[in-house]
């Protein structure tokens, strides 16, 4: 495993690694877990090269403060992905990624104006500035996303075909704590009582699972929010029943197309994601 920061660095690696065969990449901001190295392990398996860069990408932050104190350890990460065998990692510093600002705007449509997209404004813009630019500079076959992002992973394909980039979108399922707290890099910002308290997040959901029969999307909505705004550590943002394809928000639980509950809820000054697919035919 070989540790790049530049991007000279980088082509000069990858242009060894690509002699092998297909390169797989695992695009993270670092502060690694258990999730992120699933999707390092699925890389693994079906590639014959694996990069996975590390970037705290500040042109997606909305809030400063969750920038500010986002938790960074290169070390403790690169400690992480030494069993993994993957071949490279990339940890640029922003002027490699930025030699001068990026004022690219992208265009989602109606897929960037709902929950994350609409909670967090510019976002997803930020996000596709820093996964287009990584994608140029890797040139990966194959990239892997955890559906723990639901929207990024829609984002993200609809980025490729926008720029008709030539590459497959692996997205990967959401690891769990013991708890059933989906991981997350900012579970480690929570002390220890917030962290058992956030376990209600996905306890709610698994709930809310079974209750596609007798609640309406409205009331489901109204139990879950209710459920969690219980619990004195959690504030729920917002909790949306959208349609997995166009991750359009739904009224009811007909038709044929999987639907998809994404939460996101405050742990006193921390923001945490999750979603559970809630079809019920
Ligand atoms: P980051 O939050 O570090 O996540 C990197 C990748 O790991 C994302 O694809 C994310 O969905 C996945 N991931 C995080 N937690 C997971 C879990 N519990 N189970 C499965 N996968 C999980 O997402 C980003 O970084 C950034 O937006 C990025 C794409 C790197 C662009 O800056």
């Amino acid at each position: 495993m070989k540790l790049v920061k530049t991007n000279n660095e980088l082509q000069e690696k990858l242009a060894i690694l690509r002699k092998n065969g297909a390169i797989g990449f695992v695009p993270t901001m670092g502060a690694l877990h258990s999730g992120h190295l699933s999707l390092v392990e699925a890389a693994m398996k079906e590639n014959n090269g694996v990069v996975v860069s590390i970037f705290v990408n500040p042109t997606q932050f909305n809030d400063a403060n969750d920038l500010k104190r986002y938790p960074r350890n290169l070390e403790a990460d690169l400690k992480m992905l030494e069993p993994t065998g993957c071949d490279l990692v990339f940890a640029p510093e922003p002027d490699e990624i930025y030699p001068k600002p990026d004022t690219r705007k992208f265009d989602f449509g109606e897929m960037e104006q709902v929950m994350e997209g609409a909670h967090r404004p510019g976002h997803f813009n930020g996000v596709a500035q820093v996964v287009s630019k990584l994608f140029e500079l890797v040139n990966p076959d194959r990239a892997y996303f955890g559906q723990k992002d639901f929207q990024q992973v829609a984002i993200i394909n609809k980025l490729v075909s926008m720029l008709d980039m030539d590459i497959e979108i692996v997205p990967c399922p959401i690891v769990r704590e013991e708890s059933g707290l989906a991981m997350s890099s900012r579970n480690e910002l929570l002390n220890s009582e917030e962290r058992q308290n956030a376990a209600l997040i996905y306890k709610t959901l698994s709930a809310a699972k079974k209750q596609t029969h007798e609640k309406s999307v409205y009331e489901l909505k109204k139990w879950v929010t209710e459920t969690i705004n219980k619990n004195p550590f959690l504030d729920v943002e917002y909790f949306e029943v959208v349609d997995e394809e166009n991750l359009k928000p739904v009224e009811n639980w007909s038709g044929n197309t999987k639907k998809v509950g994404c939460i996101a809820v405050f742990c006193g000054q921390i923001r945490l994601i999750d979603n559970i697919e809630l079809t019920n035919y």
